[in-house]
């Protein structure tokens, strides 16, 4: 209906005439072409993926733990909008064996989990939950383990500076345990306010709140100028910043209002937070044809992190449009025109390259960009499927509820294991690499006339 209008607008005013280069030959307005797409890369990613054959463990991408989380969100996703079942009993094996003790949180990684690994597997349950994925009997429901992952998440609100906010990392052996970052708050501010409307409990909704609006007096989320700082330090009372500018940060917050603009039937204070943000996105990120990390990927450096974030940018995009339908004019069009960039980056037989606006492939093949591109193509069939939406329980979702998910005494007040020798080392190491990245970032940010303060503030923040 309102999408499919687009769609024909957006075809006749960006694409008729173009002459597409396409490794991978996608045709934006057949169903049947995306699809095709969608499974030729979900094929690639999954020849990458070794946690289902013998002697292996479920859900993990060796050496980085969350990925795995990533990539089932994507499978769940890619599911949902193509309707091929492959990856199913995959997903279900991964994500189960990965549960912990309902809580996302287990044991063999947990001592050097950040907030942000833990909660990106809790939006993987949501986003089981919200779409009727399939369940395994005998096992705890999809939303349960989302729940479980609140659950342990909020007893580590911190309000030990800054006012509250979560900690990027949650022991304090590890570097990034002063920090404060945006995905970190952005991440669980979404997983609340997806809660909130899946359960239709006040509780969650009124944190999500309370994430939002704690965020917001931190450069974590400016609302004079709608942009997102990636982190802040806690020895500077969260008032330095690191400026890179991602979009998964980006997602995580126009995501997050959406839900609550839609829980709250039009909430202007929701409308205005997704208007300055998307308006800030489509400045930083689409200045090109085609979604960029900007970033990175001017200079080719993005990580194996990095090269993931543009899909989670196309989903909550995606999932935006949806139950914010206002905004489906500006996303729609954007996220065709990346699936068709995207397309340029996938030579067949090989992974996805990262540079969705440019014509020839950027020299660059890794599963992470394969996940994006998966994702940005698994939103393009979003148009073909005009009553999808996130469900909840009033809606027909069958997850059910448990607000107990997780719950553990010793949670409360929260206790770090002991720390080991081998720990510290570690996160020395970490602290280095990333307290470098992070002032590199700062660099590109100076402005002579307004950051003297702030950044001389940064700095010495950086040497403790
Ligand atoms: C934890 O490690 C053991 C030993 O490698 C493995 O058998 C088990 O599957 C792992 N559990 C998880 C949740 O990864
Ligand atoms: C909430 O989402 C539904 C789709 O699930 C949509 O039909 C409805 O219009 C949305 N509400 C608002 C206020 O936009
Ligand atoms: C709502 O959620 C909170 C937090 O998990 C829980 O303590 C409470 O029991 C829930 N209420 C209902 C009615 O489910």
């Amino acid at each position: 209906m309102q999408l499919r209008k687009w769609l024909s607008a957006v075809l006749a005013a960006s694409l008729v005439g173009k002459g597409r280069v396409s490794a991978l030959d996608l045709d934006i307005e057949d169903e049947a072409s995306i699809k095709n797409a969608a499974s030729t890369v979900a094929r690639k990613m999954m020849s990458e993926y070794h946690g289902n054959e013998p002697g292996q463990v479920p859900g993990l991408i060796p050496d980085s733990w969350w990925e795995g989380g990533v990539m089932f969100m994507t499978l769940i996703q890619y599911w949902y909008w193509t309707g091929d079942t492959t990856y199913n009993d995959i997903t279900r094996e991964g994500m189960l064996h990965q549960q912990g003790q309902n809580d996302f949180f287990p044991n063999n990684y947990s001592h050097f989990l950040g907030n942000d690994d833990q909660m990106f597997w809790g939006l993987a349950a949501m986003t089981a939950a919200e779409l009727n994925f399939p369940e395994e009997e005998g096992q705890p429901s999809w939303v349960s383990l989302a729940q479980g992952v609140f659950n342990t998440q909020i007893p580590r609100w911190d309000e030990t500076a800054c006012g509250g906010g979560m900690r990027w990392q949650i022991w304090p052996f590890e570097g990034g345990y002063t920090m404060k970052n945006a995905i970190s708050n952005g991440g669980l501010f979404q997983l609340a306010a997806r809660l909130g409307r899946y359960t239709d409990n006040e509780t969650y909704a009124s944190w999500a709140e309370k994430l939002w609006d704690w965020s917001i007096t931190t450069p974590l989320l400016k609302s004079d100028d709608w942009t997102i700082a990636d982190s802040t330090t806690m020895e500077h009372d969260c008032k330095d910043h690191g400026d890179q500018q991602w979009t998964y940060n980006y997602g995580a917050y126009i995501g997050g209002a959406a839900y609550m603009y839609n829980v709250t039937n039009g909430g202007q204070k929701w409308k205005a937070g997704i208007d300055g943000l998307l308006a800030t996105t489509w400045k930083t990120f689409f200045a090109k044809e085609a979604m960029s990390e900007i970033w990175c990927e001017q200079t080719m450096t993005c990580d194996r992190n990095e090269d993931m974030f543009k899909g989670f940018l196309s989903s909550w995009l995606t999932s935006t449009a949806i139950i914010a339908p206002y905004t489906a004019s500006e996303i729609v069009p954007r996220i065709q025109r990346s699936a068709l960039g995207a397309a340029q980056q996938c030579l067949n037989g090989q992974s996805c390259g990262r540079r969705w606006h440019q014509e020839e492939w950027d020299g660059s093949a890794t599963m992470q960009s394969d996940m994006s591109a998966l994702s940005v193509f698994s939103s393009a069939m979003a148009v073909f499927k005009t009553d999808a939406k996130p469900l909840t329980l009033a809606t027909g979702a069958t997850s059910k509820s448990n607000p107990e998910a997780g719950r553990k005494e010793d949670a409360l007040p929260f206790k770090p294991r002991p720390v080991t020798t081998g720990d510290r080392v570690g996160a020395v190491i970490a602290t280095v690499l990333f307290v470098a990245l992070w002032m590199a970032g700062l660099i590109w940010l100076i402005d002579p006339n307004e950051c003297i303060r702030s950044c001389f503030a940064a700095e010495s923040g950086a040497n403790v």
